[in-house]
């Protein structure tokens, strides 16, 4: 990011510090209908055009480091096989032999030149071709292995980070990612290492889960130890990108002690991405990539929030640490600590607990006649972008009316377009004219 962009971002921030309603010409936020986080039709939208259809994060090369690695992968429901091939692409199939459905790796991680059904033997090559059918005189003679190769998935990197998409007409990962890919970019995704990645089930719609991370008008009130010293809600810029992609900033408040902040923030021992500019390292930056990644980028941590819809009640929240390698120092894991109760273990770190401890609860008030729909401010228009977003990937037709949001955040509150920049200059001129 550039100088005049960080200077730009860095007088937003102030604007928004010092605004005293939300900006002339936003639209208002109409209440969302409460059934899109109970509805089963709904939910089945979800799983089928917005899950189907998008890119989904699905590993990091350390999991299948060398040509001949794999590694299952079931997170989207379907059983998937990630391979490392011989020739050093790394490919997704369908983990299900083309003979008679068996799975063709059964273990979580194994490497091998050949992947090979543990059921009649069929043996397919590391591209997915089927090179090897036993007994193969007794199928027809005219029965051609060619055109029975493992079904392959849409399978795209960001460096070393592994993207799945089972639309095959989908648009390639760089341009679903839009300016977040050159915006990504000083995070050194092509160096940084897996370090931590542990999943936990919640009882809630994955949407409840995933938006205790879309906004900050929280953070005063369940975070007042952990997050509230690192973030100003007042100074929070969110920015709303295409394809559903959403990004908040926002400085330290100013009433925070600089230690404090460098104790939670710098801790000793990790290494710092030497790339990252004065934003990633003086604020907090945390972007949604649509649908289900949440993750603050900083100058320490690659470390995405990952929400798996597993029903229409429950969620598998995945968390992952990506730094830089880590050398002789225990792997950085930002947010998981050890769980006493049982040896080797881990449970999700305090900030994690805070963000999570009312989603069951949440989910069962959702269920109950009360909850009537969901009235967001514009601190929250993350999250109603992202509802926006649902319902175009779904196809806004499609949405019975009822479970329907309006799509009021047109383009013009849109990245590129930016209408606070011409706020920002009114209000620069205004005070110019009263100081002449
Ligand atoms: S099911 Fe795989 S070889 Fe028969
Ligand atoms: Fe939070």
């Amino acid at each position: 990011m550039d100088a005049s962009e960080i200077a730009r971002l860095k007088a937003l921030m102030e604007w928004e510090g010092r605004r005293t309603a939300p900006p002339r010409g936003f639209p208002t936020l109409l209440d969302m209908p409460a059934a899109r986080y109970t509805s089963p039709e709904y939910y089945a939208l979800e799983k089928e055009r917005v899950f189907r259809r998008s890119w989904l994060f699905a590993g990091h090369i350390d999991e299948v480091p060398e040509p001949g690695c794999w590694m299952r992968w079931h997170n989207a429901g379907d059983p998937i096989v990630i391979v490392h091939g011989m020739d050093g692409v790394v490919r997704a199939f369908y983990n299900t032999c083309r003979h008679r459905g068996a799975p063709v790796v059964t273990e979580d991680f194994g490497k091998s030149s050949r992947l090979m059904c543990g059921y009649h033997n069929w043996t397919y090559k590391t591209d997915g071709t089927l090179v090897g059918v036993p007994e193969r005189q007794d199928f027809p003679p005219d029965f051609d292995m060619s055109c029975r190769g493992l079904i392959p998935v849409r399978c795209e990197r960001l460096g070393n980070v592994i993207f799945v998409n089972f639309d095959d007409e989908a648009m390639p990962l760089k341009e679903w990612m839009g300016p977040l890919w050159d915006e990504w970019a000083e995070f050194a995704f092509d160096r940084i290492r897996l370090a931590a990645r542990h999943s936990f089930d919640l009882q809630c719609n994955w949407k409840v889960a995933m938006e205790a991370n879309m906004e900050v008008y929280h953070v005063p009130f369940i975070h007042p130890e952990t997050v509230a010293p690192l973030v100003d809600p007042k100074r929070n810029l969110n920015t709303m990108y295409p394809n559903g992609h959403a990004r908040m900033l926002a400085p330290p408040p100013r009433t925070t002690d600089r230690e404090h902040v460098r104790a939670i923030d710098s801790p000793p021992g990790w290494k710092q991405i030497e790339s990252v500019g004065e934003l990633g390292r003086t604020c907090t930056q945390s972007y949604t990539l649509f649908p289900n990644w949440v993750s603050p980028l900083s100058n320490y941590f690659v470390p995405p929030l990952v929400f798996w819809p597993t029903s229409l009640t429950t969620t598998r929240l995945e968390l992952v640490t990506m730094a830089l390698d880590w050398g002789d120092e225990p792997a950085p894991d930002l947010w998981t600590v050890p769980d006493d109760t049982q040896p080797g273990g881990r449970q999700m770190s305090p900030i994690i607990l805070e963000d999570t401890q009312f989603g069951e609860a949440i989910q069962k008030s959702m269920e109950s006649a009360a909850f009537k729909s969901v009235p967001l401010s514009y601190q929250e228009a993350r999250i109603y972008s992202f509802h926006q977003s649902l319902d175009r990937m779904i196809g806004v037709d499609d949405v019975p009316e009822e479970l329907r949001v309006e799509q009021v955040i047109g383009e013009e509150w849109t990245w590129p377009n930016e209408p606070r920049d011409a706020l920002l200059s009114e209000e620069a001129e205004a005070s110019r004219d009263a100081a002449e």
